[in-house]
């Protein structure tokens, strides 16, 4: 019975094309097994739905989103300033410089601007490369260590972090009152307080800035003098703004590679170098064990031996293991009082254990060939640098935690090297339509 098999698979796979007299078997012919692990990897799939996020499909906010997204008026002031050669967005001190789109540029939106383009320049210099956001509402764990869990909690983080908009929840909310009051009021209830106007009797229950005490540099901030209700207000606010930038996000989405319509049929879509390096990322080099399913991310976590470098990159990066405790404690996780679906179970079982120390998400490679540097800190300049590394079995020091034991020296030739590289650049898919990249802010 297998040698019977073994005859069938021979005769199916020493089907030679006419005129073609090499020896090995042909790149378009699959064994069974290539041809099932291919299948896994197109076409891009449906997005799955976000029950945390109601709004999350709804045409309007997807049009709010877009404007959110070029406003630059939600940020706080600059802490590095333009030398000349650093691709700050102004002078120190300068406000409402720094939009969601000064650091997700282009059709793919990722980072060009900073220079060095490493890590992301926002107010100040950040510890992380800004990566492509063109199809990562697919991912499950949002940013290179997955500290949000929803995408709708990344925005809410950049427009916080001292280092990328240095803005503040209430100066987001009067921003929101003062620009976007109508479109929010039609997709939420309740609508905005009228208190947020600063000409209304009650104005002085918000306060033009604040936030937490716990990131602010005045303990006796603003934030605390509001009540518990106000603050509340304020937080729904804050996270319906985040949750109207995923309605964005969500229709950010690219597919029809040369990859993908290699795999529906079109066998000259992609060249013989590719194909070689296809079957390699799914076999010798074992890329697929990680980079699975149609994003080419099995959205987990690992040490993959990347070294901290770069001038703005912190010589230590814990990665997943500092992550965990800032996402277990947030009130914006799924399960907290914002979700709108707290129940999906999604962080139970989580908790700050030492060997999630070093990891990172399998970053998707829809799209790579356009958004280097890459790695969490721009590491690798190109991607021949990148599969070089894979080859020695990554760096033996220079990260934090114990590297995956799938990080092991391949014995790649430079040919299939080039292979690999070739096989990567066939995941570039349509960019989306411009007018979803169009600044429509008000
Ligand atoms: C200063 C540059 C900068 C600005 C401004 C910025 N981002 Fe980002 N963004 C980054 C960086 C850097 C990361 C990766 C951060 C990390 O993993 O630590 C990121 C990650 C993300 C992610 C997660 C992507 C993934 O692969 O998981 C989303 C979503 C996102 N940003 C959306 C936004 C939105 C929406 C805004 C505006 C509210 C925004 N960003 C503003 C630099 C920026
Ligand atoms: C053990 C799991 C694992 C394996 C095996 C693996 N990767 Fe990765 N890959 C990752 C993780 C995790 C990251 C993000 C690492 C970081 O930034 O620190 C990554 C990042 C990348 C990036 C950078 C993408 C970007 O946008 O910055 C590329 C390219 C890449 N991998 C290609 C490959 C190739 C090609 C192979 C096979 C030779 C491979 N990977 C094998 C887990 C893996």
């Amino acid at each position: 019975m297998r040698f019977t098999n073994g005859i069938a698979l021979m005769l199916f796979t020493t089907q030679l094309p006419i005129g073609c007299d090499s020896e090995a078997p042909p790149v378009d012919e699959l064994t069974d097994v290539e041809r099932a692990k291919v299948a896994e990897l197109s076409p891009l799939e449906a997005l799955p739905t976000d029950s945390t996020n109601a709004v999350a499909d709804d045409p309007r906010a997807a049009v709010l989103g877009q404007k959110f997204f070029f406003d630059s008026d939600f940020s706080g002031p600059l802490t590095v300033g333009d030398d000349g050669t650093n691709g700050a967005l102004g002078a120190v001190g300068d406000e409402g410089k720094i939009a969601c789109r000064s650091c997700h540029l282009g059709s793919w939106l990722f980072d060009s601007r900073s220079n060095p383009n490493e890590t992301a320049l926002g107010s100040d210099w950040g510890a992380r490369n800004a990566p492509s956001l063109i199809n990562a509402s697919h991912y499950e764990w949002l940013h290179w260590d997955g500290r949000m869990d929803s995408p709708w909690a990344s925005p809410l983080g950049a427009i916080e972090n001292p280092k990328s908009m240095n803005s503040n929840r209430l100066r987001l909310a009067h921003t929101v009152y003062a620009k976007y009051k109508d479109e929010y009021d039609a997709i939420f209830t309740p609508p905005l307080d009228p208190a947020l106007d600063p000409a209304h009797p009650d104005a002085a229950r918000f306060p033009a800035t604040g936030k937490p005490k716990a990131q602010m540099t005045d303990p006796d901030g603003p934030w605390e003098m509001m009540t518990p209700e106000d603050r509340t207000i304020i937080n729904r606010i804050y996270v319906n703004f985040g949750k109207v930038a995923a309605a964005y996000l969500r229709v950010l989405n690219s597919e029809n590679s040369p990859f993908d319509r290699y795999v529906a049929g079109e066998t000259a879509a992609i060249s013989a170098s590719a194909k070689r390096g296809l079957k390699l990322f799914i076999g010798k080099a074992a890329c697929v064990e990680c980079h699975s399913t149609p994003i080419f991310s099995d959205d987990k976590f690992h040490v993959t031996g990347v070294p901290q470098r770069g001038e703005h990159a912190p010589t230590v990066d814990k990665g997943r293991f500092d992550a965990l405790k800032g996402l277990l404690a947030s009130p914006f996780n799924t399960a907290g009082m914002f979700s709108d679906d707290p129940n999906t179970g999604k962080l139970e079982g989580l908790a700050q254990v030492e060997e999630e120390t070093g990891k990172f998400r399998t970053k998707g490679l829809r799209q790579v060939k356009e958004t280097g540097p890459y790695m969490h800190a721009g590491q690798f300049k190109s991607l021949r640098e990148v599969v070089e590394f894979y080859d020695k079995g990554g760096e033996e020091t220079g990260f934090s935690g114990v590297k995956d034991p799938l990080l092991k020296p391949l014995n790649l030739t430079s040919d299939e090297i080039d292979d690999i590289v070739a096989f990567l650049e066939t995941l570039t898919g349509d960019p989306v339509s411009s007018d979803l990249l169009t600044d429509t802010s008000n």
